[in-house]
């Protein structure tokens, strides 16, 4: 459920035509909904109020500080992965105990700065990160609250990209491992183990694979408070996907909780999960402008004015995204097109043979689903500016990340 909609023929944010923002603030922009991050956040943290539980939106989604902002108005904490998003969550004016940490590559300032501010629990990868915490942990005369983050071996039956859950993959403590390295834990001076992680992968369509992890790790902290390691915390990640295209419908929250809740029921953990897609996923879209309309050998090509820089997710994943003209027309063909970027590569591409309304040159097109993953990605590839983003609140707008110029590209650079 979002709230973009066609009014009078032109597509709204709320209730501000994404037209009238395009005149000031020109393109191309990110537009966020408030009304509909605060709606995911909500529907996502009821559905899990039958059990104790600490909702961390995945700041790496989106980490706009007025999108974290409007999160922890919500009631949300944080899942963070550097000393970057370490700021983002301090400048909203998070308390540490709403924080996790994961990542596989925590540097060793960042740690610093993390247990300086006081987080709730570090989700650790690796033996070698372990050693790290206490001895930072040690040198600061403090214990690092921990989980150890368990890769299960499930297939989340996704993109391989964004597949975390599986032997091959990077993330996470081998399964078989786990139990030996709490044990090691444990035993550390100067940490202290609070909880256990486990995140298989992005844009997760189905529950079993996460049903199917859940069932693992709850062997396993069985094992350990058995050990008389007690948990406090199992943490769930995130990875729950959201509806790209209308005839693939992703399971709603309310079932996921439901499915998570009936494994979880009997034991006296308090659940964290990470969401960061479902939140802000359809929370946003990417304005582009059309530029050129250019017949090629084969088929038409639609090119905007913003690429794969602003964008990424087709280019990296073939990612199908939804394309919308801003002011809807009666009465226009269709055709068969490519909607492509102004970047050097073919890989620049918004839509391959897509089936689109005929668009002029000069018209606003949106591309949907962009809240997640899109300006967080973006970069200054073919020396481009990044987009303005905006937010919009009932007939209200502000730009909540002013465009990039290109003295700001310039400004860190000299010549030798
Ligand atoms: N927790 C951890 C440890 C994660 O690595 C991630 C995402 C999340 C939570 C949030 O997952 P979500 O609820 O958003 O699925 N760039 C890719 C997605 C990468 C996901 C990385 N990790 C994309 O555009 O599809």
């Amino acid at each position: 459920m979002d709230y973009f909609h066609y009014s009078e023929n032109l597509l709204h944010c709320e209730e501000v035509p994404l037209s009238k923002i395009a005149q000031e603030v020109g393109t191309p922009f990110y537009c966020y909904s408030e009304k509909t991050l605060q709606h995911h956040i909500r529907v996502f943290k009821d559905a899990f109020a039958p059990i104790s539980n600490l909702i961390c939106y995945s700041v790496k989604a989106n980490s706009n500080l007025a999108v974290l902002s409007t999160l922890f108005k919500e009631g949300a904490g944080f899942d963070i992965v550097s000393a970057g998003e370490l700021e983002r969550v301090k400048r909203v004016g998070c308390p540490g105990e709403r924080i996790v940490y994961s990542g596989v590559g925590k540097g060793r300032d960042e740690i610093k700065a993390a247990l300086e501010y006081g987080i709730l629990m570090f989700n650790v990868e690796s033996r070698s990160e372990l050693l790290r915490l206490n001895s930072i942990a040690g040198s600061m005369a403090k214990k690092a609250p921990i989980a150890i983050r368990v890769n299960p071996d499930v297939d989340p039956q996704t993109h391989p990209y964004i597949s975390t859950g599986m032997r091959t993959n990077k993330f996470g403590i081998p399964f078989d491992k786990a139990l030996d390295l709490y044990t090691e834990a444990a035993a550390m001076e100067h940490i202290e183990v609070l909880g256990l992680d486990c995140h298989i992968g992005s844009q997760l369509t189905s529950l079993t694979p996460f049903v199917d992890a859940l069932k693992r790790v709850l062997h396993l902290e069985k094992k350990l408070s058995a050990l008389g390691i007690k948990l406090k915390y199992m943490d769930l990640g995130g990875g729950l996907g959201i509806p790209y295209e209308e005839e693939q419908i992703p399971p709603h929250p309310e079932h996921y909780a439901g499915v998570l809740m009936a494994e979880l029921v009997d034991l006296d953990l308090t659940l964290i999960l990470e969401p960061g897609r479902v939140i802000a996923g359809n929370a946003g879209v990417l304005v582009t402008g059309v530029e050129y309309i250019k017949q090629g050998e084969e088929k038409q090509f639609i090119i905007t004015d913003a690429g794969m820089s602003d964008l990424m997710r087709p280019a990296l994943y073939g990612a199908y995204h939804g394309l919308q003209p801003v002011v809807r027309r009666f009465g226009r063909e269709e055709s068969v097109c490519d909607v492509v970027g102004p970047i050097c590569e073919s890989g620049d591409y918004f839509a391959r043979d897509r089936t689109l309304p005929e668009f002029q040159e000069g018209e606003l097109m949106a591309v949907r689903s962009a809240g997640a993953y899109g300006f967080v990605m973006s970069s200054n590839y073919n020396s481009r500016p990044r987009a303005a983003e905006v937010m919009v609140r009932g007939d209200k707008f502000a730009v909540v990340r002013r465009r990039e110029t290109i003295a700001q590209l310039l400004e860190n650079e000299s010549i030798f």
